[in-house]
C-alpha cells in the first residue's frame, strides 16, 4: 500500500505516523512550505515536495489534509485521473474533489488531534467514498491504523461534525475555563476528574435526558444566586452559567 500526503499539519503528521508504524508506505509529503514537508517526511521515510506538479502519478490514495479553506483551491489544481483522492474534513462535501479525480471520498478522524501528540490512539474514522469500492477501501485503510469505522454521507457527516464541536470542542473549552478558575482560586482541578468521567461514561449507558442534575435542574434559586455572586468577576463563566441554566430549565420544564 502506498499513500501520498498533501499537507503537513496536525492530521497529516499524526495519521502519517500511524500509517508508517503499520508498515504503510508514504511515498511523498507535500507542503507549500518545503521545510514543513521535510520535517514530516524525515519521520516517516518519505520524500518531501513543495510543488503539486511533483506529485507521484500513481498511489493507492492521495490524502488531502489541509485547512478546510485550502481544500477547494488545491483540488482545483489537481488532475489525478482515476487515482483515489480524499480529504479529512468533517464539514466539507466530498463533491469538492469531483473534478480532481473520478474516485474520491472523505476520511475524517472524529477526534481532536494535535501534531505533538504521542500517537493517534483510539479513534473513530468516518469514511465516505464516491463508489462502494472506494468506501470499502477507505474503511479498510482506517482499520489498518486501528480505527473504528463509521459511514456517513455529506449531509449526515456535516451534522455529525456540528455535534462533535458541541460535545467535544465546547466541553473542552469549559474544562479550560474551569481549570483556569481552579488555578486562580488555589483549587486542584484534578479533584473534578471523577465527576467529569462519571458524566461522560454515564451517557453511554442511559439517555442524557435522564442523567441531568444540579441547581438549575432542581429549581434551586438560592444556590444559583450564590453561584452568580461567585462568578461576578468571571465574565465568560458567568455567561455560560446563565445560558446553560436557562437551557436546562427550559428543557426540563414540566
Ligand atoms: N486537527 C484536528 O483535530 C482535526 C480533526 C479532524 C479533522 N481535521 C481536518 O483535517 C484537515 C487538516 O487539519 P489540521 O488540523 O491538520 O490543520 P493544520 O494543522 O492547521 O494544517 C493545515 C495544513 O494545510 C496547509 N495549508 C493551509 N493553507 C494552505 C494553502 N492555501 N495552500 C496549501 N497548503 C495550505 C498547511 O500548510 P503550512 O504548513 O505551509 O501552513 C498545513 O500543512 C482539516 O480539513 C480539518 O478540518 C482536523
Amino acid at each position: 500500500m502506498e499513500l501520498v500526503l498533501i499537507g503537513s499539519g496536525n492530521i497529516a503528521t499524526v495519521i502519517g505516523k500511524a500509517f508508517f508504524e503499520r508498515g504503510i508506505i508514504i511515498k511523498q509529503v507535500y507542503s507549500r512550505n518545503l521545510s514543513h514537508a521535510q520535517q514530516l517526511a524525515a519521520q516517516i521515510g518519505s520524500d518531501a515536495i513543495d510543488q503539486l506538479r511533483q506529485l507521484a502519478p500513481k498511489a493507492d490514495a492521495y490524502i488531502l489534509a489541509v485547512s478546510d479553506q485550502a481544500i477547494g483551491p488545491i483540488a482545483a489544481s489537481l488532475k489525478l485521473g482515476d487515482q483515489l483522492l480524499v480529504h479529512t474534513a468533517g464539514s466539507v462535501s466530498k463533491e469538492i474533489l469531483a473534478n480532481a479525480s473520478s474516485n474520491y471520498g472523505v476520511f475524517w478522524p472524529m477526534k481532536m488531534i494535535r501534531k505533538d501528540q504521542e500517537s493517534l490512539g483510539a479513534v473513530q474514522i468516518v469514511v465516505d467514498g464516491s463508489s462502494n469500492s472506494n468506501t470499502a477501501f477507505l474503511s479498510n485503510l482506517a482499520r489498518l491504523i486501528g480505527a473504528q469505522v463509521a459511514l456517513a454521507g455529506d449531509a449526515q457527516r456535516e451534522k455529525l461534525h456540528l455535534m462533535a464541536v458541541v460535545t467535544s470542542n465546547f466541553t473542552n473549552h469549559l474544562y479550560h475555563l474551569a481549570s483556569d478558575y481552579c488555578e486562580r482560586n488555589n483549587l486542584d482541578f484534578s479533584l473534578l476528574y471523577s465527576i467529569i468521567d462519571q458524566t461522560a461514561t454515564g451517557i453511554k449507558a442511559v439517555d442524557p435526558a435522564t442523567t441531568q442534575a444540579g441547581p438549575a435542574f432542581r429549581g434551586d434559586l438560592g444556590t444559583m444566586e450564590k453561584h452568580l455572586e461567585l462568578l461576578k468577576h468571571e465574565p465568560a463563566l458567568l455567561a455560560f452559567y446563565r445560558a446553560f441554566s436557562k437551557s436546562i430549565q427550559e428543557k426540563n420544564r414540566v
